[in-house]
């Protein structure tokens, strides 16, 4: 049932073109709040929103957070920032600028305007992860000048930044630290474990396994993750997170290829490929603090949530 007027909050989604962003605002708009979505389009694209066109309550602006922005909003959620190694590997002080500059500007934003924010922050904090599994008091284990730098040490900024300003300006704060999610709308081209496997496996080529294929991740699916944030934003303002966001459910990357070579029916073959610097051989959210505080857990299995993003890209 959509919001009357007078209740219905105007939220601004930074980042909104781009997968993760686009699901939240269809979410924001199905609650009947008016959106207004702030994205340069870097990694993001209109198609993720061209069905929102005769949506009144939906507004996009085409701008760089890494520039100050003026707007009046109720609530903003910051999702702009590259989320994949070879897109956030592209241009790597941008990278960096649209993490830090973009928090300070957003920041900025909304202590003008006394509303809350919430930062989609990443697993990508715990760089490559001494303790299993992760619980947000664990400081991570990050290399500070390597080629992921940018990315895992400027959200690690971000967050420094959202504290400080809580610290010292009373700023509602709301920090997710968001773990592989997947599903529809995933940028096609971005070397993501699931699309990439998908892609290949609809094309009939071969799947790259990077080493053995032994390392774990746990897959969130898009619905899920999207409730989490949510609900972490309505949460009570002694809630600031760090928050974990993901499913813990653990399968090898040998396990994902071969699920996804089962649910599209593909003849592929498996290959093996060196593994990448710096790539982290084992991530695993511990939720138990999303749980008790946010009532929230994942609840779309993997198989299923595989299904709907092969079809996806299926029709793609
Ligand atoms: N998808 C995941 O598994 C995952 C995991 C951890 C964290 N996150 C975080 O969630 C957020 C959204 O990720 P996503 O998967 O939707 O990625 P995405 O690349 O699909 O979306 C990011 C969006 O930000 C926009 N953007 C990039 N730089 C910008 C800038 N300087 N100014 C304005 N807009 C800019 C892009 O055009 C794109 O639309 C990111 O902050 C990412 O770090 C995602």
């Amino acid at each position: 049932m959509p919001r009357l007027y007078e209740s219905r909050k105007r939220i601004l989604v930074t980042g909104g073109a781009g997968f993760l962003g686009s699901h939240l605002i269809d979410r924001l708009l199905e609650k009947g709040d008016e959106v207004l979505c702030v994205d340069n389009l870097f990694t993001g694209t209109k198609r993720n929103l061209e069905h929102l066109h005769a949506q009144p309550r939906f507004e996009f602006v085409r701008h760089d957070v890494t520039f100050p922005l003026f707007l009046e909003v109720d609530e903003i959620y910051n999702l702009a920032c590259p989320a994949s190694p070879i897109h956030y590997q592209h241009d790597p002080v941008q990278t960096t600028k649209t993490s830090v500059h973009g928090a300070i500007n957003m920041l900025g934003l909304a202590k003008r305007l006394k509303c809350r924010i919430l930062q989609a922050s990443t697993s990508e904090v715990y760089g490559d992860p001494a303790v299993h599994p992760q619980t947000e008091d664990y400081w991570g284990n990050v290399n500070p000048i390597g080629p992921r730098s940018c990315y895992d040490e400027g959200k690690r900024c971000a967050e420094t930044l959202f504290f400080d300003y809580h610290r010292q300006h009373g700023l509602e704060i709301k920090v997710a630290r968001i773990f592989n999610t997947y599903g529809p709308r995933m940028h096609p081209a971005d070397g993501r474990v699931v699309s990439n496997f998908i892609i290949q496996a609809l094309n009939g080529e071969p799947i790259t396994l990077y080493g053995e294929g032994t390392q774990t991740r746990s897959f969130c699916y898009v619905d899920d993750l999207i409730d989490g944030l949510m609900r972490l934003m309505e949460s009570p303002s002694d809630v600031t997170g760090p928050i974990n966001l993901g499913n813990p459910v653990e399968f090898t990357m040998r396990e994902l290829a071969e699920l996804v070579l089962a649910e599209t029916g593909s003849s592929s073959p498996i290959v093996n490929r060196p593994l990448p610097q710096d790539d982290p051989r084992q991530r695993k959210p511990n939720i138990t603090l999303a749980q008790e505080r946010l009532g929230w857990s994942p609840k779309v299995p993997l198989r299923e949530g595989l299904k709907s993003t092969i079809a996806y890209f299926r029709s793609n």
